[in-house]
Parts: C-alpha cells; sequence; structure tokens
C-alpha cells in the first residue's frame, strides 16, 4: 500500500488575521510547521523513493514545502484555495456586515454558493477531477500540501464522504491526514504535528 498525506499550509499572515484568501507568506508558526514537516515526511518517507510533494501556486503552500528535499515538487494550479471572488481578503465578520445577502446565502447552502466572481464547493469540486485522476495513477507515495477547501474535497473523494458534507468536514492546521490505499479499502491516520 502507497499512502497519500494530505496537510494544510502552515499558518499564513492571513490565518491569524482571519482573511480568506489572498496570497500572504507563512506566519512564525506556520514557518516551524513547514520544518516539523520536512522531519516527518523525511522519516515517513525515506525508503519510497519515488515520493512526489504537490503544493498549489500560492506562496503559503509552495513555502510550505520549502524544508523537504530529496523529492520533485510539482505546482499544481487546480490545488490553490477556492476563489473567493468579491469577498477575497476580507474577514467573515467584514461580509456579513459588508454583504449581508451574500453571507446567507453561504450559511443556506455552502456547497452550492458561489462568490461573486469567484467559485463554490461543486467549482473546487470539478477542477479537482484531474488532479483526482493522477494521484489514482501514482504508485509511489504523494505529500499533498494545499488549502482548507480542496483538501476538505480531496478528502471526501478518497474516504467517501457524501456531497453536502463537504464543506464542512475539518481540516485543521499543522496536522497530517495520512490515507492509505490498499487492497483491503482505505484506511486513515491523522498526525497532528503542532497546536
Ligand atoms: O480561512 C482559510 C481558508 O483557506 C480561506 O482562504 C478559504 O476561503 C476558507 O478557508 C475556506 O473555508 P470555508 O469554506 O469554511 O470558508
Amino acid at each position: 500500500p502507497r499512502p497519500i498525506l494530505l496537510t494544510r499550509h502552515g499558518e499564513s499572515q492571513d490565518n491569524v488575521r482571519a482573511r480568506i484568501g489572498g496570497d500572504s507568506s507563512l506566519s512564525d508558526t506556520g514557518e516551524l510547521y513547514a520544518k516539523k514537516l520536512a522531519n516527518f515526511v523525511e522519516k515517513r518517507l525515506k525508503p519510497e523513493r519515488a515520493a512526489s510533494i504537490w503544493t498549489s501556486t500560492l506562496h503559503r503552500s509552495i513555502s510550505t514545502a520549502n524544508h523537504i528535499v530529496g523529492f520533485p515538487k510539482v505546482q499544481w494550479r487546480a490545488l490553490d484555495e477556492i476563489n473567493a471572488g468579491a469577498c477575497d481578503g476580507m474577514t467573515y465578520l467584514e461580509i456579513k456586515m459588508d454583504m449581508p445577502e451574500e453571507y446567507e446565502s453561504r450559511e443556506k447552502d455552502k456547497l452550492r454558493y458561489r462568490y461573486p466572481r469567484g467559485e463554490s464547493y461543486l467549482d473546487v469540486i470539478q477542477r479537482l477531477e484531474p488532479v483526482i485522476i493522477e494521484l489514482e495513477r501514482q504508485r509511489a507515495p504523494v505529500v499533498v500540501i494545499s488549502h482548507q477547501a480542496v483538501l476538505r474535497a480531496l478528502y471526501a473523494y478518497f474516504a467517501d464522504r457524501p456531497l453536502k458534507e463537504i464543506p464542512h468536514i475539518e481540516v485543521p492546521l499543522h496536522t497530517i491526514i495520512e490515507i492509505q490505499m490498499g487492497v483491503t479499502g482505505v484506511q486513515e491516520k491523522r498526525y497532528k504535528l503542532m497546536d
């Protein structure tokens, strides 16, 4: 069996300020996670030579892979975070105050809600199709360093969770979700590297 390791990027400057979207860099805490992750990946995958590291094209994801050496890295635009369009860079509170109808619609149907000039969860799920096909095709382990909404969708695919649950699945920061695809089905382990 070969593992797929799913993780969010380390804490970013925007995470600290509770702003969604953006392309900020890692906070000091996020930097520390990047180091711990490299350590973990090296220990976990060392004998598995053909492993690869997949990131999004956003700074916080690429920087989280920075300390991992000895494995090829691939950047996928399809792994970028859900595009919050007109709400990019705002906090949830700002959206609630300034765009209450948008906030309401998202509360009502988070799966189908599409940000103005942005994406919905359904859009994200659709654009992930080539990533999933490629992940299925890989024989070697893959470490996927991506973002909350994207990882909810990827995780739901492998863990066989229903569509309507996807926007609510817990994918905390600084935690590695290991998925093993074996002959007997899919097994999951979570490693919390930091609080
Ligand atoms: O807050 C971090 C983040 O990755 C945002 O960039 C993104 O908009 C959000 O999480 C997605 O989570 P939710 O769908 O719960 O708003």
